[in-house]
């Protein structure tokens, strides 16, 4: 038997500017992962086991479009295996699916990884991490890879699209607060919108991608430095730009204005926006006190992560 694992992702800062080549910072959360197990099986064919989306069947039997029978479609393509083996495929998940913490992309990066060590065919970080590029095409439109990214390294990821990935490493911990709207959004709308709103006045929302990518950049120089006291600051300002690109919602800025009040130094929304998730950072020693006043104030669930 194989297994493989990979963990979830938080956007920190750069969201949507980084669809348009702007840096994007991202940091793996690691109490949620994707876990595969992989073994030969007697019985013919492939049979996927995924007790959390309620899937127990044969690949054959999946649409072809399948987030899951996609990467083993695009796998065996790859590996050119020349006869179907027989396999037994348990996928477990603890990310919460369509909220912003990566749930595809990890189930793609710990399938591929499981079914390339089972079947002998060696694949790199970056082979990995290509190969998950493409699948988060296949599902999400345009998205700029930085999910598949961070999920694949499971490290902090300062990220341009279509540049040389930089890891980088916090010179302190500090520890934020993820809180869940319970709204699920599609990324591949509000990038769709904020491509149409491009369109429409180039000008003035390039102007708006470089003010976001300057806040990423200030805060990776921050983080390494070890000076996380400025970048609540810079999650304010992000926040107020992704507002003014109508990304957030009506219970993003709730979460965002309860966080505040309950003593985050600074908070914003994650991800593609209109719903899935925000994010506060806080002392450590203030961390369950903003988390639960983002349940009073209407969060379905909140995740408190270290980043060190
Ligand atoms: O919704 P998430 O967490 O997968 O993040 C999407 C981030 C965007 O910048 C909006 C899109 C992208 O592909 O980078």
């Amino acid at each position: 038997m194989t297994k493989a694992s990979a963990p979830g992702k938080i956007i920190l800062f750069g969201e949507h500017a980084v669809v348009y080549g702007r840096p994007a910072l991202a940091v793996p959360v690691t109490q949620v992962h994707a876990d595969v197990e992989v073994s030969d099986s007697s019985r013919p064919g492939i049979w996927i086991d995924a007790p959390d989306i309620n899937v127990h069947a044969e690949l054959n039997t999946f649409p072809s479009d399948h987030p899951i029978a996609s990467v083993i479609h695009n796998f065996l393509f790859l590996s050119r295996v020349s006869s179907f083996p027989n396999l037994e495929i348990k996928i477990a998940s603890t990310v919460p699916v369509a909220s912003g913490l990566g749930s595809g992309a990890a189930v793609t990066v710990a399938l591929v990884r499981a079914l390339s060590l089972h079947l002998h065919h060696s694949m790199t970080d970056e082979e990995v991490n290509a190969f998950a590029y493409e699948i988060e095409k296949l599902h999400h439109g345009t998205p700029s890879g930085i999910d598949n990214t961070v999920v694949t390294y499971a490290k902090p990821v300062y990220f341009i699209k279509g540049e040389t990935i930089e890891i980088f490493k916090a010179g302190q911990p500090f520890t934020i607060v993820i809180g869940y709207t319970g709204v699920s959004a599609l990324t591949k709308e509000s990038v769709a919108d904020v491509r149409y709103l491009w369109r429409n006045d180039k000008s003035r929302w390039e102007t708006m991608f470089d003010k976001a990518g300057e806040i990423s950049f200030t805060a990776r120089r921050a983080i390494e430095a070890g000076k996380s006291e400025v970048l609540g600051e810079l999650m304010n300002e992000n926040h107020a730009l992704l507002q003014k690109l109508t990304v957030s919602s009506k219970e993003l800025d709730l979460l965002v204005e309860a966080a505040w009040d309950a003593g985050a130094t600074g908070a914003k929304l994650s991800g593609g926006g209109r719903g899935g998730n925000m994010i506060a950072l806080v002392q450590t020693e203030r961390s369950e006190d903003v988390a639960s006043a983002l349940m009073s104030a209407g969060a379905k669930r909140t995740l408190i992560t270290t980043i060190s």
